[in-house]
């Protein structure tokens, strides 16, 4: 059991103190924000503190540390705080829910998995990983750091994720694909083919498309 300092007051945040609360053995203690967003001096009861200063309220040798983020920015700006909060000395905690199906699968730090998530045997998750609710993450995968599945994704067994993906919600991952770096799939897209990192993929079957940043994570 651990007390727990959780970055953020937006949905993903308040998510997360729900789900810490009803379902693990932590207990969140305090939450907290860059100093440019600090608005308030509490949220949803508990302290807020700014994030410059969080390590002398809160040190990391007696407070564990949770930061599951959007994919903002294509999971870099998810990165920045992870990275971030492990040099100011935290250990990151994952959370795993308990209506996830799993396989004593290895988990990384700083991950989010949620509710109905299936993740098949001999398939690893790397640290700082978001899997919403209801993904089947297939056997003998590996997916690496900072990525982010949305909803009812399909991955089929034999896939490489590698670093910064997003997954849109419904898209489907043929077996022995390897996703390029920072590949951006659209919701409802099949990737039939490797992708190139950074490409934005949409379709079925899924073909590269140019889309202008704003447009994506
Ligand atoms: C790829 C994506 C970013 C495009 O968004 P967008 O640029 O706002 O798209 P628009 O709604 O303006 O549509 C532009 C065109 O692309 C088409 N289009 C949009 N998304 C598409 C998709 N996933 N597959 C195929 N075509 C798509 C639209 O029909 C439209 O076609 P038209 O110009 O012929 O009318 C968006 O579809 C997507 O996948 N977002 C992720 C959604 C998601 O997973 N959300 C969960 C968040 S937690």
């Amino acid at each position: 059991m651990a007390r727990v300092v959780l970055f953020g007051v937006m949905d993903t945040a308040e998510l997360a103190h729900f789900y810490l609360t009803h379902d693990s053995e932590h207990e969140v203690v305090a939450f907290t924000v860059n100093r440019e967003f600090l608005k308030d001096t509490e949220f949803r009861g508990l302290p807020l503190v700014a994030f410059e200063e969080v390590e002398t309220i809160y040190p990391p040798q007696e407070f564990k540390f949770f930061a599951p983020m959007t994919a903002r920015g294509m999971n870099r700006n998810r990165e920045r705080i992870y990275r971030e909060a492990k040099a100011k000395g935290y250990e990151l905690i994952s959370y795993v829910s308990s209506k996830a199906t799993l396989f004593g699968n290895p988990i990384g730090e700083n991950c989010f998995i949620l509710e109905d998530n299936t993740i098949q045997p001999f398939t690893t998750i790397g640290n700082n990983v978001v899997l919403w609710s209801g993904n089947h993450i297939g056997h003998h995968g590996q997916i690496k750091d900072h990525v982010f599945f949305t909803s009812h994704v399909v991955m089929s067994g034999h896939c490489v994720i590698e670093s910064y993906c997003f997954f849109g919600v419904n898209s489907t991952i043929r077996d022995y694909m390897t996703i390029a770096e920072g590949t951006f799939v659209a919701m409802a897209a099949s990737i039939t083919k490797p992708t190139e990192p950074w490409g934005v993929y949409m379709g079925n079957p899924a073909e590269k498309k140019s889309m202008p940043s704003h447009k994506i994570y």
